[in-house]
């Protein structure tokens, strides 16, 4: 038998062995997005971003190869859930990202503690996802922000009544409590707060119901991938000729489909931290990259989160110098700032949550295309939700 202290030695070698080779191992990041069902236009718009990040920053990242293992959840929770865990145990992966909705988020958030693997959160956007782990990281949004500025810009433009219409889930009920109560606080009064279905969602019946209540504008927030149904039903309805405002979110002119909803859309008021329009060098790079590299199909915001979730990822194994253990690379991100195609933007230490500038935007024709122009900026903007009291 080898004396203790042999051992010893022997054991401390290895380990100055297998340092140099742990660091040559392939950085794996597991991708989990809807790339089939009604929200696969998300998941087509994050691979891409994904793609063209690497394709521009290379897939070596001190020192290690970076791969992205792409599974399909087709935005359905249980099946994220199952194949994060297959990509924690299988497969191996250091990071998880993605998760194109707030309930797949949420499913994954248990794994992510339990693995100590980063969630990156490139599209979910309730407020209260990133409570969930200590190993969740927000780069998307949070409705609360551009929530709390819609209601601040329609109180300053002698909006006086509305009507609220979310989907019925965590990102409406944060858009619907955090517009209210800002408006009312304000002076506004709230006619009515309504909640649609998120699957096969029928307007057609809420639409009617504000009509019906004839407020000064009606505020909507749908997730990207609904506001053309939403566009839609709006021009069936006749809701474009009523003289109603129509005030949103960013999510539902949203940029991949904006063109296709047509001039009805034209005047209609948002906030949001992207558009397609923002006028920055790096923000122009960026569309004319990701239109080349994808057939001239336009980026929208949730194709921003996912290039600065590989961002995020990239600048946390450089600053690791290349350690992927999973508490270390949340420990790099927090605090981490840099340029966006949507602008500066930052991730709050505390929370883990992104800091972003939020934009107040109107549909116009631009080049014969229907873009988002940015006409007032509110810089820095943190979670109202979860600001100190
Ligand atoms: C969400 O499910 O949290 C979500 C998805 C898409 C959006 C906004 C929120 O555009």
């Amino acid at each position: 038998m080898m004396p203790f202290r042999r051992v010893l030695v022997a054991a401390g070698l290895l380990a100055c062995l297998a340092a140099p080779v742990r660091a040559q191992e392939p950085f794996r990041i597991g991708l989990i997005l809807p790339m089939t069902g009604p929200f696969q236009g998300t998941g087509r718009q994050i691979e891409a971003a994904v793609k063209l990040y690497m394709a521009q920053h290379g897939d070596v990242v001190a020192g290690r190869k970076v791969s992205v293992v792409l599974r399909d959840d087709a935005g359905v929770a249980d099946t994220s859930r199952r194949l994060a865990q297959e990509l924690v145990v299988r497969d191996h992966v250091q990071v998880l990202a993605g998760f194109g909705l707030t309930p797949l988020a949420m499913a994954v958030a248990p794994i992510a503690t339990q693995a100590k693997v980063p969630e990156v959160v490139m599209v979910a956007a309730t407020s209260v996802i990133t409570e969930k782990s200590p190993f969740i990281v927000r780069v998307a949004q949070v409705l609360p922000q551009p929530a709390v500025i819609a209601a601040d810009w329609a109180l300053k433009n002698g909006i006086r009544k509305v009507v609220s219409v979310v989907s019925d889930y965590g990102p409406g009920y944060d858009a619907e409590k955090w517009f209210n109560d800002r408006f009312k606080a304000g002076g506004g009064q709230v006619l009515a707060a309504l909640r649609v279905p998120l699957a096969n969602p029928d307007f057609a019946p809420f639409l009617q119901r504000v009509k019906d209540s004839n407020p000064d504008a009606m505020f909507v927030f749908v997730p990207a991938g609904v506001g053309n149904i939403f566009a839609k039903q709006f021009v069936e309805r006749g809701l474009d000729k009523s003289g109603i405002r129509f005030i949103a979110t960013g999510d539902v002119t949203d940029d991949d489909t904006l063109n296709g909803m047509g001039d009805a859309m034209l005047g209609v008021v948002s906030a949001g931290p992207y558009s397609a329009a923002h006028p920055s060098a790096v923000n122009k790079a960026f569309v004319t990259a990701f239109k080349a590299a994808n057939g001239g199909m336009r980026p929208n915001f949730i194709a921003v989160f996912g290039y600065d979730g590989m961002a995020a990822i990239y600048q946390a194994l450089e600053k690791t110098k290349g350690n992927s253990d999973g508490a270390a690379l949340v420990e790099a991100m927090k605090g981490m700032a840099w340029e966006s195609p949507r602008g500066p933007m930052r991730i709050d230490p505390q929370t883990r949550d992104v800091i972003h500038n939020i934009y107040m935007r109107k549909v116009e024709r631009v080049d014969g295309e229907l873009y988002n122009v940015e006409f007032e900026t509110f810089p820095d903007v943190k979670d109202p939700a979860k600001a100190p009291k």
